[in-house]
């Protein structure tokens, strides 16, 4: 790999999840790599680096990686992965919050914005839509280059539950999750396929029901066991989001995505099919969906609106 040509990634946020993300780009030799984090943690960055770098003599990678608390180094990145912020803990709800994180992200949207005018940005904090709203905000960056990370998760999380239901292998399993990132989110059971064949054939309607409440409360469910949220699976949606910027791959898949009427919503992050590429976001997919759905699409859309009006006033 020429040094010239290696594209920087900076995962802003050396928590579970950037650790996670940092190995993850390092293995997919993604390209350089900056960890960054707070003064108080930048002791954690930079071993997390060092640790992840040395590994890559053991699994044969080759990758720069480096922990830093200097907003400079990240200048000219292709891609922002923003995790920076507090995680839930048990019996909180992803909105709780909103008013700490909220602040966090528009300081670190402060500091990409002259940085990394050329970024694409992808936001994983929470309440996801929000931040991605605010992150947008805060950068005045086109929102083709900032979006969120959910869908992929939410949908990995389905799939996982359908594959255990159905006595199937997982990677034979395709859900679309649509909406907000929270407790409003829409699984989407119609465009649920095993290997092509609709759920509803193979897996009984009450069964279906139970999983998706379980997807819905998925994050919640992790979070009780082990005190504080996912991080495997989180990493691995947002790199594949990073992944398909990277390599022009024009993947489909649901993420918070900035509407303009799509839907019939207009200035707003929601989850939503997309496809990602070169670009970023190139394009937002509208699908038929059922009465029910839509309904219930709506309903999300509601509740992101009242959360971004209500970032608006703090
Ligand atoms: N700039 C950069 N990093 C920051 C800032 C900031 N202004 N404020 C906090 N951080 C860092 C913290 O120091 C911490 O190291 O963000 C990191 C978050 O890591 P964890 O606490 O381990 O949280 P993690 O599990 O990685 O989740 C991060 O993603 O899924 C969401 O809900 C989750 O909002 C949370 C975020």
């Amino acid at each position: 790999m020429n040094m010239a040509q290696r594209k920087k990634i900076a995962l802003v946020g050396a928590g579970n999840i950037g650790g996670e993300l940092a190995a993850l780009a390092a293995r997919q030799e993604l390209g350089d790599i900056w960890l960054f984090d707070i003064p108080d943690k930048v002791g954690v960055a930079q071993g997390k680096a060092l640790d992840l770098e040395q590994n890559g003599a053991v699994l044969g990678y080759d990758a720069k990686i480096r922990g830093t608390s200097n907003w400079d180094d990240l200048a000219g990145a292709d891609v922002v992965i923003v995790t920076a912020g507090v995680p839930r803990k048990p019996g909180m709800s992803r909105d709780d919050l909103l008013s700490v994180n909220l602040k966090i992200i528009r300081s670190v949207a402060e500091s990409l914005r002259t940085r990394c005018p050329d970024a694409f940005v992808i936001v994983v904090s929470n309440p996801l839509d929000a931040m991605v709203y605010a992150m947008k905000e805060g950068t005045g960056f086109p929102a083709e280059r900032v979006v969120g990370m959910a869908g992929i998760l939410d949908a990995a999380r389905l799939q996982m539950f359908l594959a255990e239901a159905a006595g199937v292998a997982v990677k034979d399993v395709r859900a679309m999750v649509l909406g907000g990132h929270g407790d409003t989110m829409v699984p989407v059971p119609s465009y649920c396929t095993i290997n092509g064949i609709p759920v509803r054939q193979l897996i009984a309607a009450d069964k279906i029901a139970a999983i998706i409440e379980r997807t819905r409360n998925g994050g919640a469910e992790v979070v009780k066991l082990m005190g504080t949220s996912a991080y495997y699976a989180p990493a691995s949606s947002a790199i594949q989001m990073a992944r398909a910027f990277l390599h022009d791959e024009k993947r489909l898949v649901p993420c918070a995505a900035f509407l303009r009427g799509e839907y019939g919503y207009k200035d707003l992050y929601i989850g939503v099919p997309a496809i990602l590429g070169g670009a970023g976001v190139e394009k937002v997919v509208e699908i038929a969906l059922e009465d029910e759905e839509k309904r219930m699409l709506d309903n999300s859309a509601k509740a992101v609106r009242e959360l971004i009006e209500a970032s608006k006033r703090l």
